[in-house]
């Protein structure tokens, strides 16, 4: 039986040469193949995806399409979800395992579940209680959600879940991503003083009983390294040179970065929105750099300009591991007949997962 090919036969390969080969090994693999690209590729990898867009479209091409491999350049969390979401002959593959992400480490399964424990001393979470899992997490945690009458959201339909979640049961845990929650439960009108952040690494996280009853919703500590560079000063220096000007933000950003931006939303969203600005808008973003960029560069002919909201140039370095060696590297094996760097979450977990995967496909609106 053939071994797969090693990766240092790739690893200094320059990415002139990967491109004429990833063109070819996509040509051989035809209908076999579907590339999924997160809008935070690098673009010598963005190009070759055959669909590109935030977690929510990701996840629903995942589970529309027919191809016998999916391989999908984003983070180890997207790769799972195609991995559930389709069906059991397809293939999911993540060219390198190494691109996680640092916010879905933030929670896991023996602390939540001590969260869950904790809160069943003080309230009866199974009918109180909604767990919603932010899909940038790991598949046990969104099994979890499945076993326990919750969720899975994304930035793209955060509103209409939290509003299916307070449909079944008067509160919401809400894990990893503070920002995520407090943004969209605030938008929906839940006030500061019922909205409280539960420390995994307290007690009760570090809460009083008296405010594990009065708060809605209970936002784990976790938050998105990348994000949090945006700061309102940054806000407020572009709104000083270009009072005219526009800002918008992705939600993991802070609760007050979002509200001094005129616009909030997923990455897709980000990008539907410039694009559908008037020509001549100048605008302030608050997401990811390689997304920024490609957006610049697109919408110089339509005489916008876009601006990066950090003087630092801050990227995703896990979505950054992502490079034309590894995709070449993956799509050359399986024209061989080889698969790398499959992605299979195991039996249980999966078919828990895909409950609450499913519940959230089917309140997105
Ligand atoms: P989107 O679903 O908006 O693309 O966000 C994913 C993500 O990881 C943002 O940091
Ligand atoms: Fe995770 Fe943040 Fe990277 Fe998104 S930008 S994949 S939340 S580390």
């Amino acid at each position: 039986m053939l071994s797969p090919r090693p990766f240092q036969a790739y690893q200094a390969l320059d990415d002139a040469a990967c491109e004429e080969r990833i063109v070819a090994a996509k040509r051989t693999l035809g209908e076999d193949l579907i590339i999924l690209g997160h809008h935070y590729q690098r673009e010598e990898v963005f190009r070759h995806a055959d669909v590109s867009g935030d977690s929510l479209k990701l996840s629903r091409q995942a589970a529309a399409s027919q191809a016998r491999y999916i391989v999908f350049c984003g983070v180890h969390f997207m790769a799972e979800v195609a991995d559930i979401l389709s069906r059991p002959e397809q293939i999911s593959i993540l060219p390198d395992l190494e691109a996680g992400c640092s916010m879905a480490d933030m929670a896991d399964v023996p602390r939540v579940e001590r969260a869950w424990q904790e809160l069943a001393t003080v309230l009866d979470p199974e009918e109180q209680v909604t767990p919603i899992t932010y899909i940038n997490s790991a598949a046990d945690l969104k099994a979890f959600c499945g076993r326990h009458g919750g969720i899975v959201c994304t930035s793209g339909n955060a509103h209409s879940i939290l509003a299916w979640a307070f449909a079944q049961r008067e509160k919401i845990l809400f894990f990893p991503d503070q920002h995520l929650g407090r943004n969209t439960a605030y938008r929906m009108g839940v006030p500061l003083d019922e909205i409280a952040v539960w420390d995994p690494e307290l007690p009760f996280g570090g809460l009083e009983e008296s405010t594990l009853r009065r708060a809605r919703i209970l936002l784990w500590k976790g938050f998105c390294a990348v994000h949090q560079l945006f700061r309102t000063e940054h806000i407020e220096a572009f709104r000083r040179r270009y009072p005219e000007g526009k800002v918008i933000s992705h939600p993991e950003c802070s609760f007050e970065v979002c509200q001094q931006s005129d616009a909030v939303g997923s990455t897709e969203y980000i990008i539907r929105t410039v694009f559908a600005s008037p020509p001549g808008t100048r605008w302030l973003v608050g997401t990811e750099l390689n997304l920024v960029n490609r957006l610049h560069e697109q919408c110089l002919s339509q005489d916008k300009s876009v601006h990066f909201m950090s003087p630092i140039q801050c990227q995703c370095s896990t979505m950054f591991r992502i490079d034309p060696q590894h995709l070449l590297w993956c799509l050359e094996n399986l024209v061989a007949g080889q698969v790398v760097n499959c992605i299979q979450v195991p039996a249980p977990i999966a078919d828990q997962a895909r409950v609450a995967l499913q519940r959230m496909l089917e309140a997105s609106t």
